[in-house]
């Protein structure tokens, strides 16, 4: 199971879900309006590109849906803002916990984060990706944090790394950790 958290319009979960079919992969977001046409989408007809192993779920990674805990294979979180920005950058617990809870052991948590320093003031911290430390009471064991590649930014099928132009114009950050 992937679970790709601040989904926003949801593309990278239906990219996903079509390429294995046999894989259950869930977008959440605080914003349930921004998944509408996605869900629908998903909810239709297989010819009209709908998929029956996709599902989105309207929640803050501030409290996640039990319903969710220790079952992802793998958790996404591309090009987050505000609360969810703030508390990867700046290791909140209640975020990392979050995102841990619903990990299964051994589980990756992948990450990609662009950051000025308008972002910042709106997520209310400071991003030093040296200072990025292993947040072992999160339950998550940091494996690497670097630039990230055109690939990767391409395979999150990001629309809002478009519209930043964030492959081009930004530094972007591959941050990853393992369920501990
Ligand atoms: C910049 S958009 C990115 C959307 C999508 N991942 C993409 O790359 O196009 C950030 C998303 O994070 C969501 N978000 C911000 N804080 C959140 C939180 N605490 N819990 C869940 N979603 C959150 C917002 O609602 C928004 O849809």
């Amino acid at each position: 199971m992937v679970v790709d958290i601040g989904t926003g319009d949801g593309r990278f979960v239906l990219a996903a879900a079509a390429a294995s079919p046999e894989c259950l992969v869930i977008g959440l977001d605080a914003d349930a309006r921004a998944m509408i046409e996605a869900s629908r989408r998903a909810a239709g007809p297989a010819r009209r590109g709908g998929l029956p192993n996709v599902l989105f779920v309207a929640a803050a990674a501030e409290g996640m849906p039990t319903e969710l805990e220790g079952r992802a294979d793998l958790v996404t979180v591309h090009f987050p803002w505000g609360s969810l920005l703030g508390g990867l950058i700046g290791s909140d617990s209640q975020i990392l916990g979050g995102l841990a809870r619903i990990a299964h052991h051994g589980a990756e948590i992948r990450t990609l984060l662009s950051v000025t320093e308008r972002d910042l003031a709106a997520a209310g911290g400071r991003f030093d990706p040296d200072a990025i430390r292993s947040p072992t009471t999160a339950g998550l064991r940091l494996c690497e944090v670097r630039r990230a590649t055109a690939e990767e930014i391409a395979a999150s099928n990001s629309t809002w790394a478009k519209r930043l132009r964030a492959a081009t114009d930004r530094p972007v950050w591959l941050i990853r950790w393992e369920r501990a």
